[in-house]
C-alpha cells in the first residue's frame, strides 16, 4: 500500500512527482504528500485526501526544486488527517521522509527519541524513522570515512559514502517492521537515499535523472530502464550517478532491466473507469496470458517457468496453494480443476492463515502462491515460510519484477499488463485461465489421454471469444444493476467450480459498492443464509447446464418461496420454469475448465454497473489500496 516516488535529477521534481503520485494512487489515497529541496531548505505540502488536494496545495508553494519526494498514503498508524501525511520532517529540520510499511517497534524508539528531546508532530510510526536519523547523523563523524566507491554500472559511479548515507544504514539497522522509505537532507542538495524491507521499491535509471518509485507506473513515462531493489539494499541517489549497498554496507552491482509494457498500457482511454477498462480488455489479457503456451501437437500446456522437468512434476502428489482475495478465489477454481483433471489432491489456503498454522506438508507437496501484483505482504510471508521449510514454490504472478516473482523458484507470468482498478478483474480471469492450463498440464503427465487434451486445448484457445460474447450482455446487466442497485443485502450462490465465483461476485460487489454480500455453496444456502432471505435481499445464482442444474433450480425455488429475488446466470440451452427468476443473464455455454472464465463476466459487471449506479469511487472504494503491503 503506499506509493513512493522520489526525484532526482534536472527537472523541476515537483511535477515529475505529482505525476507519479497520480499514477500511484491506487496504491493508496488518504492523503498525498510532496517535499522539494530548495534554497537549503525542505519545502513541504501535504494534504488529507485525494492527489487532486495536494495538487491545489502546492500551487500555494514555489516549487522549483530538482530534487524531491511524495507520497499517497494508506493509513496505518493515525488518522487521515494533514498532520500524519507524509513526508515527515526531523524534529532540527534536516530530513524529510516518505515511508511504506510498518515500524513495528516504533513506540520503544519514540520513547528513547523523545528522551534526548526530539519531538512529534503526527500520530504515525514513520516520523521515528526522520528522527532517528536525525539523532545517528548528529553523531555520525563528518563526511568520508570510507573511501570512495562505485558500483561500475551505475551513470557515473563513484560516489564517496556520506554521513547522510550512513545515518540512514546505522537507523534501518535498529528498525523492525517493514519499509521502503525516500530521504532528504537538507545538507545534501542533489541526493536522495532510498531503502527497502519487505515494501516494494525500484530505481527508474533516466537520461541524466533518477526516479525511484514504489512501482513502475510512476516512472514509465520518464524511463523503461530499471533497478529492482532487493530487501535491506540502500540506493544512494545523486545527479551523476547512484550507489547499492546493503545494510551490512556491502556494495551490490546493479542489474538494470528493461519494462516491457509502455505508458499507453497504464492509461484510461476512452472508459469512465479502469474497471471498465480492464474487464472489456479482458478476450485479449487471456490470449496474452495463452500466447506461446500450448504444444504443438495441441494436447498441452508448457511452462517452461516452473523449472521443473516432467519426471520431477510426475514425483509430485499433491499441491499447496496460498493467495489472498481475489487471488484466492482463482487457487480454489484451480484446486477443482487439478482434482478433477489431475486427480490429485490440492489444498487452498488464505497465504495470512498459511504463515501462522504451521500446517503439516509432506515431501513430494508442490507449492504454489498467486498474486497479481506479488507485492502482497501475506503472500510474500507464505512463499517465504514455505521456503525455509525447504520447499521450492513457485508463483503465478502479473507483475514483472515483483518481489514474489523474485523470491520464487519458478513460476508463470500473466502477462496481462497493469492492472490498475483496485478490483482485481483481468488479472483474475487470466489467473483461471493459467489454473486450467496447469490442471491440463498435470493431467497430460498423468491420465488424460491425446485426444481429451485436444479437446481441452481447443476449449482454452477458445476462451477469449466466449469471453467477448459474454461481454456482449453489458447493456442488459447495467439494465438489472440498475433494477437491483438500492439494495443493501445480496447472496451470490453456485456450486462446484461455480462457488468460488459465488464469493468472487461477492466480494467485486463488497469492495466497490460497499452492499454486504456474501457467496455460499448454492445448496449449503439452506443451513443457515436462508433466515436472510426476504423480498429485500436478491440472490445471484449461478444455473450452467449439467449434471447439477436441477439441484441449482431447486435452491433457487426455495429462495422465490420465501419472495426473494433471483437473478439467474444460465449458460446457452437452459431452460429455467417461468417466473422463478426475476432476472436471467445467459452466457455461453463452454468447457467446464473455461466456464469460471465467462461467468466472472456478468459478476464483475454487475457490481461495476451497480456501484457506478450508487455513485461510488470504482477504481479506489474506500478503506482499500491495490496491493496489501502491510500485515
Ligand atoms: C481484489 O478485487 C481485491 N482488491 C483483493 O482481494 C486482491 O485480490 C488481494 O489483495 C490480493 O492481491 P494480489 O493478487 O495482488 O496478491
Ligand atoms: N505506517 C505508515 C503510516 O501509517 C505508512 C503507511 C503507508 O504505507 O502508507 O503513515
Amino acid at each position: 500500500m503506499c506509493g513512493i516516488v522520489g526525484y532526482v535529477g534536472k527537472q523541476k521534481a515537483s511535477a515529475i512527482i505529482l505525476e507519479g503520485l497520480k499514477r500511484l494512487e491506487y496504491r493508496g489515497y488518504d492523503s498525498a504528500g510532496v517535499c522539494v529541496l530548495q534554497g537549503g531548505k525542505l519545502d513541504v505540502a501535504k494534504k488529507a485526501g485525494r492527489v487532486e488536494n495536494l495538487v491545489k496545495e502546492v500551487t500555494k508553494h514555489h516549487l522549483t526544486g530538482t530534487t524531491g519526494i511524495g507520497h499517497t498514503r494508506w493509513a496505518t498508524h493515525g488518522g487521515v488527517t494533514d498532520a500524519n501525511a507524509h513526508p515527515h520532517v526531523s524534529s532540527d529540520g534536516k530530513f524529510a521522509l516518505i515511508h511504506n510499511g510498518v515500524i513495528e517497534n516504533y513506540s520503544q524508539i519514540k520513547g528513547f527519541l523523545l528522551s534526548k528531546g526530539y519531538t512529534f508532530q503526527s500520530e504515525t510510526d514513520t516520523e521515528v524513522l526522520c528522527n532517528l536519523i536525525a539523532y545517528h547523523y548528529a553523531k555520525e563523524p563528518v563526511e568520508g570515512s570510507r573511501s570512495p566507491h562505485g558500483n561500475g554500472q551505475g551513470n557515473g559511479g563513484a560516489i564517496a559514502t556520506s554521513r547522510f548515507l550512513e545515518s540512514v544504514r546505522k537507523t534501518l539497522r535498529h528498525v523492525e517492521g517493514t519499509y521502503g522509505i525516500a530521504v532528504l537532507c537538507v545538507d545534501y542538495p542533489a541526493e536522495l537515499v532510498a531503502a527497502r524491507k519487505a515494501s516494494p521499491l525500484l530505481l527508474g535509471v533516466g537520461d541524466g535523472e533518477y526516479i525511484i518509485a514504489s512501482d513502475a507506473s510512476a516512472l514509465i513515462s520518464r524511463t523503461q530502464n530499471v533497478v529492482y531493489l532487493k530487501d535491506g539494499e540502500l540506493v544512494h541517489l545523486t545527479k551523476t550517478g547512484f550507489t547499492i549497498t546493503t545494510l551490512d554496507q556491502e556494495d551490490v552491482s546493479p542489474v538494470v532491466d528493461k519494462i516491457t509494457w509502455s505508458i499507453k498500457d497504464a492509461e484510461i482511454g476512452t472508459y469512465a473507469h479502469f474497471m471498465e477498462k480492464e474487464i472489456f480488455e479482458q478476450p485479449l489479457a487471456l490470449e496474452n496470458s495463452m500466447r506461446g503456451r500450448f504444444s504443438e501437437d495441441g494436447s498441452t500446456a508448457n511452462f517452461g517457468g516452473l523449472n521443473l522437468t516432467a519426471s520431477e512434476l510426475r514425483q509430485i502428489d499433491r499441491f499447496m496453494f496460498c493467495a489472498c482475495g481475489t487471488a484466492w478465489h482463482a487457487c480454489l477454481v484451480t484446486e477443482h480443476l487439478i482434482e478433477r483433471f489431475a486427480r490429485l489432491p490440492v489444498e487452498v489456503d488464505y497465504a495470512s492463515e498459511f504463515r501462522y498454522r504451521n500446517s503439516p506438508l509432506d515431501r513430494n507437496t508442490l507449492f504454489f502462491v498467486m498474486s497479481q501484483s506479488g507485492e502482497t505482504i501475506d503472500t510474500l510471508a507464505a512463499l517465504r515460510e514455505a521456503q525455509r521449510k525447504g520447499y521450492r514454490v513457485l508463483a503465478i504472478n502479473n507483475v514483472v519484477g515483483s518481489t514474489i516473482a523474485r523470491e520464487a523458484n519458478g513460476g508463470i507470468y500473466q502477462h496481462v499488463g497493469p492492472e490498475i482498478g483496485v478490483a482485481s478483474t483481468k488479472a483474475f480471469t487470466s489467473q483461471l485461465l493459467l489454473g486450467a492450463m496447469l490442471a491440463l498440464y498435470i493431467a497430460r503427465l498423468r491420465d488424460m489421454s491425446f485426444s481429451d487434451g485436444v479437446i481441452y486445448v481447443k476449449a482454452l484457445k477458445g476462451a477469449p471469444d466466449l469471453v467477448r460474447d459474454a461481454l456482449k450482455q453489458a447493456p442488459h446487466i447495467q439494465a438489472i444493476a440498475k433494477r437491483f442497485a438500492h439494495h443493501t443485502d445480496f447472496l451470490f450462490l453456485g456450486r462446484l467450480s461455480l462457488f468460488p465465483l459465488a464469493l468472487e461476485g461477492a466480494l467485486k460487489l463488497k469492495e466497490i459498492s460497499y452492499i454486504h454480500a456474501e457467496g455460499y455453496p448454492a445448496a449449503e444456502m439452506k443451513h443457515g443464509p436462508i433466515a436472510l432471505i426476504s423480498e429485500k435481499c436478491p440472490s445471484v445464482f449461478f444455473a450452467p447446464k449439467g449434471e447439477i442444474f436441477n439441484k441449482v433450480v431447486s435452491s433457487m425455488q426455495e429462495i422465490k418461496a420465501r419472495k426473494g429475488p433471483v437473478i439467474a446466470i444460465i449458460t446457452e440451452g437452459c431452460e429455467l420454469p417461468p417466473g422463478l427468476a426475476d432476472e436471467v443473464i445467459t452466457i455461453p455455454d463452454c468447457h467446464e475448465a473455461v466456464l469460471p472464465i465467462v461467468a466472472a463476466v456478468p459478476v464483475q459487471l454487475l457490481s461495476y454497473y451497480i456501484a457506478v449506479e450508487r455513485g461510488c469511487d470504482v477504481d479506489k472504494p474506500r478503506n482499500l489500496a491495490k496491493s496489501v503491503t502491510v500485515e
